[in-house]
C-alpha cells in the first residue's frame, strides 16, 4: 500500500468516517492517516446531503492530508477515477468530483478541511459491491456499481491510495489536463441554481466554465451542477 493509508483505523460502524478523520486531524494525526468503515449511520455527502451505502458493500474511507494541494477536489476525483478505471470502462468525472459510469454515479467525494491549520480530509465512497436494489428508491435510477465481490473492497482501497498519492503530487497543469480527458460535462447541457447552459471545461483555477443560455460565460466555483436542464 502507498504511504497514504497508514495508520489505518477500521471500524465496523461509525457515524461518518469523515467526522472521525476530522477529530483525528484536529488531535494531530499524521498525513496519510486513514479511517475506513463497513457502515455509516450518518454518512455525509456534498451540499449537506446524506450518503447511503448498504452495509459491507461499499468502500467508505477518509484520509487525513497535511498541506493539501489547492486543487485537491480535482486531484481526488481523478484518483478515484484512476482506481475505478482498473475495474470498469471509461469512468468520467462530473465536476467537481462525482465519478460516473454511463452517466450514473459510482463514487462520491467529500473534501473538507481547515486551510489555516494546513489539513484536509478526503472522504470517498465507492459502490464497489453495491446491489443497486439495496439502495434507497431515489438513488436506484442514478447510481452505478462496480459489481465486484465484497472481498475486493480492500483491493480497490489500495488502488485508490496509490492513485491519490500520485495525483496529489501533480502540478495544477497536469491535473487540469487529465481532468479534460474525463470531463463528463464538456459540451453537455448543464443546469445550476441560477441558469442553464453548456459545459466548456475548466479554467486555470479549476472553476467550471459554462456558456449560459443568457449569452454570458459563467465561471462556477462552488455549488451543484446537473447534467441536463433541470436542477432536481
Ligand atoms: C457526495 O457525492 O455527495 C460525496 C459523498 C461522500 C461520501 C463519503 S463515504 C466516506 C466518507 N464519509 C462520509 O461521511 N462521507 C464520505
Amino acid at each position: 500500500m502507498a504511504s497514504l493509508g497508514s495508520p489505518r483505523i477500521h471500524l465496523t460502524e461509525v457515524d461518518s468516517t469523515n467526522s472521525r478523520a476530522r477529530e483525528l486531524a484536529q488531535a494531530g494525526a499524521a498525513h496519510g492517516t486513514l479511517v475506513t468503515a463497513e457502515s455509516q449511520t450518518e454518512g455525509r455527502g456534498r451540499q449537506g446531503r446524506s450518503w447511503a451505502a448498504p452495509k459491507g458493500q461499499s468502500l467508505l474511507c477518509s484520509v487525513v492530508l497535511r498541506d493539501p494541494p489547492h486543487l485537491l477536489p480535482l486531484a481526488a476525483g481523478l484518483a478515484v477515477s484512476d482506481a475505478v478505471a482498473l475495474h470498469a470502462e471509461n469512468p468520467m468525472i462530473k465536476w467537481p468530483n462525482d465519478v460516473l459510469l454511463d452517466r450514473r454515479k459510482v463514487a462520491g467525494i467529500l473534501a473538507e478541511g481547515r486551510p489555516g491549520e494546513g489539513w484536509a480530509i478526503v472522504g470517498i465512497g465507492v459502490n464497489v459491491a453495491v446491489d443497486i436494489a439495496d439502495l434507497p428508491d431515489d438513488l436506484r435510477g442514478t447510481a452505478a456499481t462496480l459489481g465486484l465481490p465484497a472481498q475486493s473492497i480492500d483491493e480497490v482501497l489500495s488502488d485508490l491510495m496509490s492513485a491519490l498519492e500520485t495525483r496529489i503530487g501533480q502540478s495544477d497543469g497536469e491535473l487540469l489536463e487529465a481532468f479534460r480527458a474525463r470531463d463528463a460535462l464538456f459540451g453537455e447541457r448543464v443546469a445550476w441554481s441560477s441558469g442553464v447552459g453548456v459545459g466548456c471545461g475548466l479554467d486555470g483555477t479549476g472553476r467550471l466554465i459554462v456558456d449560459g443560455d443568457d449569452g454570458i460565460r459563467h465561471l462556477l466555483d462552488a455549488g451543484e451542477v446537473h447534467l441536463g436542464t433541470t436542477v432536481d
